[in-house]
């Protein structure tokens, strides 16, 4: 196993999560702070880029000191600094990155460029923490390492041969499944983020009240767009309307049943969609760990359906290292640091929004 002996600040803007953190060797998460400008943008169903970047500036010097605070850490401590490059907002990733050069230069610390969407699956590398709130899976995943990465932008099954070789198996062909719940939610008349509000709601409806189709996708690709469509159109016609009918007016006319039923059945063949692809995967590759990464990771019922579907249980990170978070961030910092990745220039490091693994 590759020994890792540093400390490194992570700093992740890329959306409306402003977050640093602080890891040790790879594996001990010192520190975790996180702000969001959710609530800002729950009013619009969705975030709104400008918000997002403006909070991030009006937030992110306090975010990184007590990031350093709570990890009982100066600078002189830190072996280098990360920061997700891409993908991501344009303006909101910019913070991140003019801070982490800034940083780089007057504490003369190497710089570390990160992928944002890799950086989601290193939290599984993360086993110990003195941080009490906090589960740790007290063991990192082996490779061939199957990672199940499903979040807001991205949605993709990904075979790590090790950790500087990787194939992406399947990707979404449109909407990331992220996307799909917070779509769904804003439809149904539920707060944003959609992910959560789904799962609440969906936990009084009924499941199989509903059938709508899966995609099928060749081999391991995904589509969560049609889905989406669906449940417009079966909103409409529960309040006898057809295509026509406007969907911002949907929430209003159907009942709490309703919508509870439509959340159940949506969350079901949305899971299932993740789930069927992830067994397929498996049978395939056989990989010695499966990890689960990604906002939507946060959800019982994806770990539920995982854990029964494939011949042993993935592991799974702490729901509160699923969003966005800067350990990711720091914990992909020490890989490439250690692996004799050569930093970033801080004078030219450059944000990626288009960014792909
Ligand atoms: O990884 P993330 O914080 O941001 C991106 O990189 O996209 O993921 C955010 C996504 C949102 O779409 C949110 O609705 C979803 O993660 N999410 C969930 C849950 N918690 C957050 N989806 C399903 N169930 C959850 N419990
Ligand atoms: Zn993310």
């Amino acid at each position: 196993m590759l020994s890792i002996k540093m400390t490194i600040l992570g700093i992740e803007t890329s959306c409306d999560e402003t977050a640093a953190a602080v890891v040790q060797d790879g594996q001990l998460l010192l520190s975790n702070t996180v702000a969001s400008s959710m609530n800002e943008h729950a009013r619009y169903g969705g975030i709104v880029p400008e918000i997002a970047a403006r909070k991030q500036l009006e937030t992110i010097s306090s975010v990184i000191h007590q990031a350093l605070k709570d990890a009982s850490c100066s600078w002189k401590d830190l072996d280098g600094i990360a920061v997700s490059y891409g993908p991501g907002l344009g303006g909101s990733l910019l913070i991140g990155v003019m801070t982490a050069r800034t940083l780089a230069l007057v504490h003369k610390k190497p710089l570390y460029a990160v992928n944002h969407v890799t950086a989601h699956v290193y939290v599984n590398f993360l086993t110990e923490t003195r941080l009490p709130e906090y589960k740790m899976a007290g063991r990192p995943p082996e490779f061939p390492l199957l990672a199940i990465i499903v979040s807001g932008g991205h949605s993709q099954l990904v075979l790590f041969y090790s950790h500087t070789h990787y194939q992406v198996l399947g990707h979404t062909r449109d909407d990331a499944i992220g996307e799909a719940f917070d779509k769904v939610a804003k439809l149904l008349g539920l707060p944003y983020p959609g992910g959560p509000s789904i799962e609440r709601t969906a936990l009084v409806g009924d499941p199989f009240a509903f059938s709508l189709p899966k995609a099928k996708m060749d081999y391991l690709d995904f589509s969560f767009s049609g889905l989406k469509t669906a449940v417009l159109r079966l909103a409409q016609a529960q309040i006898g309307k057809d295509y026509s009918f406007p969907s911002i007016k949907l929430a209003e006319r159907l009942s709490e049943s309703q919508k509870a039923d439509i959340a159940a059945s949506f969350q079901r063949v949305a899971i299932e969609a993740i789930t069927d692809k992830a067994r397929e995967a498996f049978e395939e590759f056989a990989p010695k760990s499966v990890a689960i990464a990604g906002g939507v990771a946060a959800s019982q019922e994806l770990r539920h359906k995982l854990s029964s579907t494939l011949p042993y249980s993935p592991l799974y990170p702490d729901p509160k290292l699923c969003t966005d978070n800067g350990a990711m961030v720091a914990t992909l910092g020490c890989y490439q640091a250690s692996l004799g990745q050569a930093p970033a220039d801080p004078y030219t490091l450059a944000i990626q929004p288009n960014l792909s693994m």
